[in-house]
């Protein structure tokens, strides 16, 4: 039996490995946590740093095919591999490129893909007042972000982010952000899923619309955008594209080289999951199906609200209501704001859908 190899071990991982085991294929983790949400399912975990190249040999060792579920995993390891022949996805190149923000934005630029007008820290001013000032690495929802609203703001926005390496990047007012979740198989046969709106709170992910309600061109054009960002990387998986909408313009925010939460909704709301086209992609099989299994489809985050031991309460109930499937990631720890779980709704229209998901996350705590 087929081994994939997953390095990191958080709740991308663990449904990730949910998809493998339904294909038949056996799953290895790498992950510091004992028993985190992808240890809790899979066959083997390695307990280990997944930025430590001996620990990535490790779990290279154990597997078949090599894949991750975050960007933080060490890519000179991964690309030694890949050098000695050994499969990994997406490749290393993608992710050593995609992994350094600046990078990237320099990367999509080059590629004739459109990006918020951004520079090196220095050269900030240029952009105008407000500003983002954005890690260069590292950063998820949103803790790698400051906006600077004044020159006198520039030295807190810095701390905020850890005084790490850093770009800048026009603040973009746009009135939706959209995002496509898109795979290539390594032959190069790319199959995107239907266009959808994100709405974030305090930088964070919450709520996921499918299909994003934008009229037939700007959904084409987020395509159109989504299709070259593919082209452009090279190696095989899921990839993520986020984007802002302003009146009729799309420009590109971020890529990510994995499964992302914008595609959670997948599971029942698409023919093929995106966890389970991520392991297609990756294990040479052909694409499956991207199209809607329902006319609606909500996903809502499910985030801590407190810190301590976390106790998930209200599942039964919320289980009850039509249309809605309740996911738990597994983490002992609750945390403010910490993804703990996450809630998709599938219905006949979309306000059926929104409205069962919000009920469900209204009954839900953890
Ligand atoms: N240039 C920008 N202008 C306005 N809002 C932004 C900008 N960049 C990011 N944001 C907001 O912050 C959120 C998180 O930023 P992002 O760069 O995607 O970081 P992360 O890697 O944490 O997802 C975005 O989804 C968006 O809501
Ligand atoms: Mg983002």
């Amino acid at each position: 039996m087929k081994t994939v190899g997953i390095a990191g071990g958080g709740q991308l991982g663990r449904m990730l490995a949910d998809a493998a085991h339904r294909l038949g294929l056996r799953v290895v983790t790498l992950d510091p946590e004992s028993r985190g949400p992808a240890g809790q399912v899979s066959d083997e975990q390695i307990e280990g740093d997944y930025k430590d190249a001996t620990m990535i040999r490790a779990l290279a060792g154990k597997s078949d095919v090599l894949t991750y579920e975050i960007e933080s995993v060490n890519a000179e390891a991964l690309q030694q591999l890949a050098v000695e022949g050994f499969p990994v996805h997406p490749t290393p190149r993608t992710l050593a490129i995609i992994k350094d923000k600046l990078r990237q934005k320099e990367f999509l630029k080059e590629h004739g893909i459109a990006v918020a007008p951004f520079c090196e820290p220095q050269d900030a001013e240029s952009l105008g007042y407000p500003y983002v000032l954005k890690a260069r690495s590292g950063g998820f929802d949103g803790r790698g972000n400051a906006t600077v609203a004044d020159v006198s703001a520039l030295a807190e926005a810095l701390g905020k982010i850890g005084n790490v390496p850093a770009y800048a990047e026009g603040f973009v007012r746009f009135d939706k952000e959209l995002a496509v979740v898109a795979a290539r198989t390594a032959s190069g046969e790319i199959r995107l899923y239907p266009v959808v709106e994100t709405i974030h709170k305090d930088h964070i992910c919450d709520t996921v619309i499918a299909p994003a309600q934008v009229d037939k061109k700007i959904a084409d054009k987020a395509e159109h955008l989504a299709h070259s960002v593919l082209a452009s990387f090279e190696g095989a998986g899921v990839f993520a594209i986020e984007m802002f909408l302003s009146g009729d313009e799309v420009v590109v925010n971020e890529v990510a080289p994995r499964v992302h939460n914008s595609g959670h909704w997948t599971i029942e709301g698409a023919v093929t999951s995106q966890f389970e086209q991520h392991i297609r992609a990756i294990t040479g099989m052909p694409l499956g199906d991207t199209a809607m299994a329902a006319p609606a489809a909500v996903m809502i985050n499910i985030l801590g609200e407190r810190n301590g031991p976390a106790e998930p309460k209200g599942v039964e109930e919320a289980e009850k209501i039509p249309g809605v499937k309740v996911h738990i990631y597994g983490k002992m720890e609750t945390r403010k704001q910490r993804k703990m779980g996450h809630i998709t709704a599938v219905a006949d229209t979309l306000d059926q859908a929104k409205g069962s998901a919000l009920k469900a996350r209204d009954i839900i705590t953890i």
